[in-house]
């Protein structure tokens, strides 16, 4: 609908008249149906009621959310700086300034694919309450990159090349377009046929397992690679808390589909399940080529072929995390991945004791292969 005709539906001046909604609870304040005759998450509408909650487990994902509560101020850089000046190699200066420059627009992309799609059409006041939670969580994370940014690129028109990667690297301009075409192929309006919700779905699906669940895990690989020869600890411990969070949000998603897949089973099909797979194997190409142009310059420890053997061992958990078969299997080469997950948990808990009195009772969910 127009923007006039949102405008004169808001004042009631003009003409015609407004006609009955397009449904219960559209985005024109009209009430939503009250939560016992909404019978499916992705049924159109801006559903009000909390109680009785329908979908609790949501509701938990958003306070679980809260528990890892970070500011990007207490991240100090200045160790980095120092790595930056005088350990790193050439070849590892060109991988941080391509990871950089991917992490300059990444977290925006998400955010808007979150406002444009994700929050309309998933049809949940608790879910939304965790989308916004997680909207906070993507300012945070531009924040975050916006100040390494800042503080490993002093020069201004150095600074302004990496922000205008997008444009200019063929590597990250290739994954911003595959972010594209999937924040773009979701049907304008309401989602009323099984084909609108399969392509809602490819949109969360492609968001959750392509985008965080795959580019953002290989560029946390490439920081704790870096980690491991005792680089840049500054954005290690920033990458930390970005990790969490982005393990939840594809947790979120695995959980909005898991709910899909119990109410409308028979959208979960062997077409869903192909297109699904073509489109990991799409993302999985974009990242590789990605890895070729950051390790182009050979980082001693880290090669093109284990990059691959990684992304496809992590296509194919993400696979298997919808009920899809393996595509690859590939085993991780990462020892240093491996690690991550229990280094992460202890590491988490200790800390929060002692520095975020945010509520932490030993109940966060993180993605367990990690
Ligand atoms: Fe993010
Ligand atoms: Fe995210």
């Amino acid at each position: 609908m127009a923007l006039a005709d949102d405008l004169n539906l808001a004042t009631g001046l003009g003409s015609p008249a407004p006609a009955a909604p397009e449904s219960p609870g559209d985005r024109h304040g009209h009430f939503a149906t009250p939560a016992a005759a909404q019978s499916n998450i992705l049924d159109p509408g801006f559903n009000l009621t909390l109680r009785p909650m329908r979908y609790p487990q949501f509701f938990e994902m958003y306070k679980d959310a809260i528990k890892n509560t970070w500011t990007v101020e207490e991240i100090d850089f200045s160790d980095d700086l120092t790595d930056l000046d005088r350990k790193l190699m050439p070849a590892e200066k060109h991988m941080i300034s391509r990871l950089v420059a991917f992490f300059a627009t990444g977290d925006s992309i998400v955010a808007n694919n979150l406002v444009l799609n994700l929050y309309e059409h998933i049809n949940s006041p608790e879910a939304r309450m965790y989308l916004s939670r997680q909207l906070y969580e993507e300012a945070l994370h531009v924040q975050f990159y916006l100040n390494l940014l800042d503080n490993y690129i002093p020069d201004a028109d150095e600074r302004a090349e990496a922000f205008a990667a997008i444009e200019n690297i063929p590597a990250i301009r290739a994954k911003a377009e595959f972010c594209f075409k999937w924040m773009g192929d979701v049907p304008d309006g309401q989602l009323q046929t099984p084909e609108d919700r399969k392509r809602f779905l490819m949109n969360l699906i492609c968001f959750a397992t392509c985008i965080e669940g795959l580019f953002f895990f290989a560029a946390f690989a490439y920081v704790y690679f870096l980690r491991s020869k005792g680089l840049l600890n500054g954005l290690a411990a920033g990458t930390n808390w970005v990790f969490r969070d982005e393990s939840m949000h594809m947790n979120f998603a695995l959980e909005v589909i898991n709910t899909v897949r119990a109410e409308e089973p028979e959208l979960f099909d062997a077409d869903l399940g192909e297109r699904i797979t073509a489109m990991v194997e799409e993302a999985v190409d974009a990242e590789f080529q990605f890895a070729e142009d950051l390790l182009g310059e050979g980082v001693p420890g880290m090669s093109t072929a284990d990059t691959r053997l990684y992304l496809e061992f992590v296509a194919d958990q993400r696979l298997a995390q919808l009920g899809l078969p393996k595509r690859y299997g590939s085993s991780n080469p990462f020892a240093f991945m491996e690690l991550q997950d229990v280094q992460e948990l202890s590491n988490f808990f200790e800390r929060t004791v002692s520095a975020y009195q945010v509520g932490v009772e030993g109940d966060v969910a993180f993605d367990e292969e990690f």
